[in-house]
């Protein structure tokens, strides 16, 4: 066989990598004979169930589904009634990055806010509060951070656990989408329940796609008495794999020796070294602070197009020529150096 499909690595996005070799081995080693579907009376289920266990702590429950966009939409489902809403940054991929599924799935209403660096504080949620109760407005009931954001940042443990005790204060949930939490949790030097649980989350879409999974996402409940009927809710959303155990073994590679924690540290660590090389260039800005595996720049417009065909990259704003580049657990210091070398050729 033969694939005529070549890419020069670059820094289009972490899902644009392969697969961690640990991951495809549990893939390989899975796949031999046959196996329960759906996950039913199945032991591995029940192994990275327990896995999810131990890192999320006994009180979580854990579903897994194939992609981030179900995770997400599923969890607001679990949570929000037609009338209700999700409060949530405008730059969250809830709102801008799932083609309206969160408002065709759920029936309910994205509030967004624009706030600096893709972070929501409460004095942004406060103004809804003044709906509860009134019978022509939706009702808030859930609000929604990214952590890392779509942004490269990431909100403090403090700005969480306030973010928690304000949604609980005002009778909402806190929904927190981790498609790169590894990435946060690796910069924080924190467990993944310090980041969650510990905090007062209710509810997580955990990633593993963007830190070297073939496929698969993870929703768990933090507060297990919110998890009720999520597994028809599953079905109904058609995230539920028939071929579960492939899956579950990747979660399992991907927890167990830390697998997580090394992707990650390298995508933070090259994300970290292409900020500090290209600020030494002149004529390029860095435009946000760069805390997780997310560079964002401004460059000169004419640069652009001739550095994406050497090194493929997605413009984040037109108008201000910001661009994004994101670093993955495969890219190496000399991807970063061919980048800036081309950079500065090109300026
Ligand atoms: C912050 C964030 N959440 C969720 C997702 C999930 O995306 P997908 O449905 O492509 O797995 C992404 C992917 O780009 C993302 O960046």
């Amino acid at each position: 066989m033969k694939f005529n499909a070549s890419f020069r690595k670059g820094f289009a996005s972490d899902n644009w990598s392969g697969v961690s070799p640990e991951v495809m081995m549990a893939l390989q080693q899975i796949n031999q004979g046959h196996h329960p579907a759906y996950g039913e009376n199945d032991p591995l289920l029940e192994q990275a169930q327990q896995l999810f266990n131990v890192v999320f702590g006994p009180e979580s429950h854990t579903f897994f589904v194939y992609n981030g966009t179900g995770a997400n939409v599923l969890s607001v489902q679990q949570l929000l009634r037609s009338w209700e809403a999700v409060v949530t940054p405008h730059s969250a991929h809830l709102n801008e990055d799932e083609a309206g599924a969160p408002e065709k799935f759920t029936g309910g209403k994205l509030l967004t806010v624009h706030v600096e660096n893709g972070k929501i504080r409460p004095e942004d949620v406060s103004p809804f509060l003044n709906s509860i109760g009134f019978q022509h407005h939706v009702q808030p009931r859930l609000i929604s951070i990214s952590q890392a954001t779509e942004l490269g940042t990431l909100y403090t443990t403090e700005e969480i656990r306030t973010l928690a005790e304000f949604a609980h204060a005002n009778g909402m949930y806190l929904h927190m989408d981790g498609a790169r939490l590894a990435n946060a949790a690796v910069a924080m030097n924190c467990s993944f329940r310090e980041l969650t649980t510990d905090l007062g989350v209710d509810v997580l879409s955990f990633g593993g796609t963007k830190n070297g999974l073939m496929f698969g996402e993870a929703v768990v409940f933090l507060n297990k008495a919110l998890a009720e009927g999520f597994a028809y809710n599953r079905k109904q959303g058609m995230q539920l794999a028939s071929k579960m155990r492939f899956i579950t073994a990747q979660f399992i590679a991907y927890l167990e020796n830390d697998l997580w924690k090394r992707n990650a540290s390298n995508a933070n660590n090259m994300a970290a070294l292409l900020a500090k090389k290209l600020s030494t260039l002149s004529g390029i800005k860095l435009s946000r602070p760069v805390e997780a595996n997310g560079v964002f720049v401004i460059l000169p417009a004419a640069l652009i197009p001739k550095l994406q065909q050497e090194y493929f990259f997605h413009v984040w704003d037109e108008s201000t020529n910001e661009v994004r580049l994101m670093c993955s657990f495969d890219t190496t210091t000399d991807d970063v150096e061919g980048f800036v070398w081309a950079a500065r050729q090109l300026l």
